[in-house]
Order: C-alpha cells, then structure tokens, then sequence
C-alpha cells in the first residue's frame, strides 16, 4: 500500500498540477478578451473606456478564486476526496481544444453582435427535442447538437472560468460524502443529470470507483464525448434523457447531482426537473445542484457574467 502524502508533498502535487492549468486557461481568456476588445473598438471606431467597475469586479473575483483554490486544497487534505486528476487529456489534445476554441471566436462574436441565439432551432431539429434546449448557449455553435460543440465544450467553459470550472465542480464532493459516508458504495447509486461532457462523474468516481454512477443528457453528441472521456472507470452508465421525465424509479437514487445546468432552463422546467429529482431520490437521499453567479446574482457582478463564484445547494429528501 503507498504511503499516505506529507503535507508538504500534498502541497507540491497540488500546485504542480493546478497552477500550470491556471496560467495556461486565464492567459486564454485574457487573450480572448483582449481580442473581443479590439473587434469592438474597431467596430466603434475609437477607443471605449473601461466599465469604471472593472478593477472591483476583478478584485472580488481574484478574492474569490483564491478561496476557492483554498477550499479545494482543504477539502483534499481533509481526506474528502484525492489529489484530483483533470484528466484533460495529452498535450497534444489540450492544444488542439484550443485551437478548436479559438478558431471558433469569430463566429461567437458574430453572434453575440445579432443575439443569434435560435441557430439550431431549424426544421431539421424542431419537434426533436424541447424548443429551450435548441440554442446557441452562450452563442456557442452547434448549440449542444455537435460533436465539435462537445469537444469544444470543456476548454470554452475552463477558459470562462480562468481555470476554474472543475473545482468549482469539485465542490459539490463534499456534500456528496456526508450522505456517502458509512455505506458500502457498491449499493449506493448517483445520478448526475445533464452531466454534459462527463467531468464531474470522473471526479465523483476518483473518490467511490465502485460506485454505480449514471450520467444523463439530452444531448446525443455530448453523451458519446462522456463516454469516450469516461472509459476508463466501470460501473457508470450515460444515457441519452431528459432530465423532466427521468428514467428511473421512485426511490431508487442517494444523490443527484446537477452541476452547471439549472440557468439554462426555463423556470417552469426547472421546478419539472427538481421535481423528478425528488421523485427518484430515497428519504435520506441527497440532491446537489451547483451553477455559476450569473449576470446581476449580486451587485458587484452585474454587467459581467464571467464570474467563478458558485452557488452549491444541497438538500435532504425526508420521507412525507
Ligand atoms: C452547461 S452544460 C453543463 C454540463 C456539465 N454538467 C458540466 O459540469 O459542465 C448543460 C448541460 O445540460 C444539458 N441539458 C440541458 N437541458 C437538458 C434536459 N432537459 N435534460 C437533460 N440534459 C439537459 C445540455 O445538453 C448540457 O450538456
């Protein structure tokens, strides 16, 4: 058996893996956002000035990451979950998604410029799938429909979040284990719906490999890239669903998880899908649901969404 890490060596492995992924998404996005700025000031034939909130908004989000990347370091000296693996794949590949990503900001641009939104909600795809879920998120292109859209995916939302979007994701362990603790994970089940790419359910099977996991979305494209991504551990089913009509007995989870999904549904879907999650969740079981502040959540983000701070809500299921 190894020897469990010393502090200090814990310290080392955990800067040496998470400060070059830091500097190498941050520098991206303030390359993406140096380039947006020059589109538009070219656009506005002059120079605009700065939002005179900028320094604050940078200010509180720094002080937030760094609580953030303090609380990932605790939580896994604490022994909740291990040294992280991202699992971004070979160099190779982290400099292709990157090529991929930024090769794809013109169209992005060209999107935000006319709200072009409604891209994917064509004669093809209509009817197919709710009319909410066909659209550009965040202009991105392909909506959630293509495999180019999923292998793009986890490098546009690392890049917005500056190298943070899986420990913020992470955060939603700690939850997880104290409704875990004490059970033989092998009969515990877990679902993570609109699991997307799969990023989180690799984290979740880095602290219970034993555990029976389903991942769930409606997104054909993005469930084949789980898959692939997700190969490596057993016991996890991905299945193509939607989250309003979950394939699953009453009664029949521990926890459900839902990272970054919920501000994309409309509120009437929302109530639809936490409603299901409580249906399938056992008294005593756990729901996590996790997203990013959005625009205006509080005053010091207004008029910039690019925020890290997340909120994490997580609610026992009590038999009625
Ligand atoms: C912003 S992504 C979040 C993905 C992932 N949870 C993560 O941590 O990055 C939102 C995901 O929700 C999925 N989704 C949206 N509406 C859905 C629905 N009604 N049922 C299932 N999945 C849905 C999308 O296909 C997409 O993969």
């Amino acid at each position: 058996m190894s020897r469990p890490l010393s502090r200090l060596a814990m310290r080392i492995a955990y800067a040496s893996t998470q400060l070059p992924r830091l500097t190498w998404y941050s520098g991206q996005f303030h390359l993406m956002r140096g380039l947006a700025e020059r589109v538009r000031q070219r656009e506005a034939q002059g120079a605009r000035p700065k939002p005179p909130s900028e320094a604050g908004i940078n200010q509180l989000l720094n002080a937030d990451k760094a609580a953030l990347l303090k609380q990932d370091l605790a939580n896994i000296e604490a022994g909740i979950y291990p040294l992280p693996r991202d699992h971004d794949g070979s160099l190779l590949t982290v400099l292709d998604r990157s090529l991929l990503f930024f090769r794809d900001l013109p169209a992005v641009e060209e999107r935000r410029k006319r709200n072009g939104t409604r891209e994917v909600l064509n004669a093809n795809n209509r009817g197919r799938r709710p009319d909410y879920f066909l659209q550009n998120f965040h202009f991105q292109t392909g909506g959630w429909l293509t495999k180019e859209s999923a292998d793009r995916y986890d490098t546009q939302v690392e890049v917005l979040f500056q190298g943070m979007a899986n420990i913020m994701r992470r955060q939603a362990l700690p939850p997880i284990r104290a409704v875990f603790s004490g059970h033989d994970q092998r009969k515990l089940r877990l679902v993570d719906i609109g699991c997307g790419t799969g990023r989180f359910l690799d984290f979740v099977k880095q602290v219970w490999p034993r555990l029976p996991a389903i991942g769930l979305d409606l997104s054909e494209a993005y469930i084949r890239h789980a898959k692939g991504h997700l190969k490596r551990w057993s016991r996890i089913n991905l299945i193509v669903a939607n989250a309003e009509a979950l394939p699953a007995p009453d009664n029949s989870f521990d926890a459900v998880t839902s990272i970054f999904m919920l501000h994309e549904l409309p509120p009437e879907v929302r109530r639809t899908v936490i409603g299901e999650a409580a249906r399938v969740l056992r008294p005593g079981g756990r729901l996590i649901l996790m997203d990013s502040l959005q625009l205006g959540t509080r005053p010091i983000t207004t008029g910039c969404c690019r925020a890290s701070p997340i909120f994490i809500m997580s609610l026992i299921i009590r038999a009625t």
